[in-house]
């Protein structure tokens, strides 16, 4: 797991780190800093599934503009407010103590920026007990995902061999029809009413906890390069026809690559979800939550942008029914601070109250309703 980020000259941040834990939540105002904490995560990813966070040399970099961000160019991604005694880029992450650290070179147009020094902290990456940034398992969702369509990309690299989802969870479809009957053997993420522990089986029942009675199908088209996905509803005599995800619920579709990726966790995944809540009434949003917490009991580590206090209070209820521990959370609240961002981290209890409650941390119901009674 990793425990914390250092985060330097990188876009929204002049210098901070960021503790994570098995769930991390990240929560504040827009333009705040939160998506640059996963760019970052997501950055060090790509670089280094390109091979190039290995070598201090031209050949070792970050790379900017790749399958998960596309940042752009050096004066994209520098903070605009560095400091002529420290002008580059650097990014670490911490495991079991141990620091690695990558700094590098501020090119204004280039988009990979070379690394300075050899990474800090244990180098051999064979031998060693990769951070699990870098392990199997990995996912990043985008806010900006998949919408409802006609069909999906078969890509087999992406959802085969490495199952991975795509930034965007265009991947998700392929993903599932090939991966739908593996075993879901963490508890956790079997719901009581399941009657397999199919990977199919699994979706299906997590996504009744946001439209109930809902299935999904995934089929191949035959003699091109795509998946369909359809929705049913009910089942045995009262089953509806098909239907086409365009003539569905749009949340439902959103929604799936972000159950899709929890319900498949692995112990040592890392899972990066940006506002999962997105077109999710309420209840579904509160129900990610407790998917989040399962994944997490299945193994997986969790960081989570979110705008949303039903995912918060999801949360909160889970640490005080005892499905995850306080101390497996951390709650970062980000708010700017000039020209740079600033986070407070308020710590929760065992009965899943917060240690502190910042101005502006998911208090507006309480704002309006002061208003409204005044
Ligand atoms: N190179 C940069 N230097 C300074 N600030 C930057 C830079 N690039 C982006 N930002 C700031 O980062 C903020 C966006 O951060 P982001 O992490 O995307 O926000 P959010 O909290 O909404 O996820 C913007 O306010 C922008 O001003
Ligand atoms: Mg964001």
């Amino acid at each position: 797991m990793l425990e914390r980020i250092g985060i330097t000259n990188f876009k929204a941040f002049a210098c901070q780190d960021v503790d994570l834990a098995a769930f991390t939540l990240l929560t504040g105002l827009n333009s705040s800093g939160k998506s640059t904490v996963l760019q970052s995560l997501a950055l060090l990813r790509q670089s280094h599934e390109a091979g190039l966070l290995d070598e201090a040399d031209e050949s070792g970099g970050f790379l900017l503009n790749g399958e998960l961000v596309r940042l752009g160019t050096g004066q994209d991604v520098r903070h605009e407010s560095y400091t002529e005694e420290d002008p580059d880029i650097t990014l670490a992450v911490v495991k079991d103590e141990i620091r690695y650290a990558w700094r590098a070179r501020y090119g204004r147009e280039d988009d990979l920026l070379g690394l300075l020094e050899a990474p800090s902290g244990p180098t051999s990456w064979a031998t060693r007990d990769l951070p699990s940034l870098f392990g199997h398992g990995f996912q990043y969702l985008k806010a900006d995902r998949i919408v409802p369509d006609v069909s999906y990309p078969r890509s087999h690299d992406a959802a085969v061999r490495r199952s991975f989802l795509g930034a965007r969870g265009e991947h998700t479809v392929n993903f599932l029809r090939a991966h739908q009957d593996d075993t879901i053997t963490a508890k956790s993420l079997q719901l009581p009413e399941m009657p397999s522990t199919s990977l199919r089986e699994a979706t299906d029942y997590w996504m009744q906890r946001l439209c109930p009675g809902v299935n999904i199908e995934t089929v191949g088209i035959h003699g091109t390069d795509t998946v369909r996905l359809s929705y049913g509803f009910g089942s045995g005599v009262s089953a509806s026809n098909r239907y086409r995800p365009t003539n569905v619920g749009f949340g439902l579709t959103y929604a799936l690559p972000i159950v899709v990726a929890c319900v498949a966790a692995q112990p040592g995944s890392l899972i990066l979800l940006e506002n999962p809540e997105a077109h999710l009434h309420p209840q579904g949003q509160t129900w990610l939550a407790y998917l989040a917490v399962a994944a997490v009991s299945a193994g997986a580590q969790i960081v989570l942008e979110t705008h949303s206090d039903h995912v918060l209070n999801g949360l909160r209820l889970a640490v005080k029914d005892g499905r995850i521990p306080a101390s497996a959370t951390a709650v970062h609240f980000f708010r700017r601070n000039g020209q740079t961002a600033e986070v407070i981290s308020p710590s929760m209890g065992p009965d899943g109250m917060l240690s502190d409650w910042p101005k502006g941390f998911f208090d507006e119901w309480e704002n309006s309703l002061e208003q409204l009674l005044d």
